[in-house]
């Protein structure tokens, strides 16, 4: 069952999805070659329970820590650790905030320092996937119409895309219905109602799309090593638009 949102409950979640906007520009400000990822999550922690939130992930499903951090061929899932973030590094964040029960979620992917040309376009593309998904979150479209903008623009450069996870409902709780793929399939294919909420999520990588789990059961990484990258909103849909409730 896909859980629709009043204005109301929307403006709930964007309360809460600014406040996980604020704790990525603090992360931002701090994040430089020598900081650990345990460190980062200390400062997602101390920000999000500042603001009377708290961290949606943490516990969920027995995650230990408030943020995943993914370094260069990690994809999604990264658990802080004392490893030490350095020079020419890709670091994805994945956050989700709870303020007062109104989850939001987003994920962005940040390069430390000098980073190579590949690399850059990597970032560009997946963000762009993104926008190109937020803007087919309409009433009236199909939750494949999400999908295919996002499959299409990473194909153009033959860049690998994730399929063992996907995008999702969220709100009300972290995952809900739907499933949102990334790629083209033949799976159910909800129409978009006005008042759904939406976490869209491409995890696009330079090489293949094969991802492995790690010892950890969390840490998701490429098959190949090769670098991967992830961008996400939470976003509610309209009749004639998408908003964005994960922004400043
Ligand atoms: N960030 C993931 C998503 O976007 C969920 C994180 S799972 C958790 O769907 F266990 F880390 F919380
Ligand atoms: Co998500």
């Amino acid at each position: 069952m896909i859980k629709l949102k009043s204005k109301k409950e929307i403006e709930k979640i964007r309360a809460s999805g600014k406040i996980l906007a604020e704790t990525f520009e603090i992360i931002k400000e701090n994040l430089k070659s020598g900081i650990t990822t345990k460190e980062i999550d200390n400062i997602a922690y101390d920000y999000i329970i500042k603001c009377g939130a708290k961290p949606a992930f943490k516990g969920y499903m027995g995650y230990p820590a408030s943020i995943c951090i993914s370094v260069n061929d990690e994809v999604i899932h990264g658990i802080p650790s004392k490893r030490i973030i350095k020079e020419g590094d890709i670091v994805s964040l994945d956050l989700g905030v709870d303020l007062q029960g109104f989850i939001s979620d987003s994920a962005i992917t940040i390069p430390v320092g000098e980073t190579g040309r590949d690399v850059q376009l990597l970032l560009k593309t997946t963000q762009e996937c993104l926008f190109k998904g937020i803007s087919m979150a309409v009433t009236g479209n199909r939750i494949s119409d999400i999908s295919k903008a996002i499959f299409i623009h990473a194909k153009k450069y033959n860049f690998g895309i994730v399929r063992d996870f996907c995008g999702h409902g969220v709100g009300f709780s972290v995952h809900e219905e739907p499933q949102i793929p990334n790629y083209i399939n033949n799976g159910p294919n909800p129409r978009l109602k006005t008042g759904m909420v939406l976490a869209i999520e491409p995890m696009i990588n330079i090489g293949g799309d094969e991802v492995i789990v790690m010892d950890d059961k969390w840490t998701v990484k490429t098959a190949d090593k090769s670098l991967s990258a992830h961008f996400e909103h939470t976003v509610a849909v309209f009749d004639d638009r998408a908003e964005i409730l994960t922004f400043l």
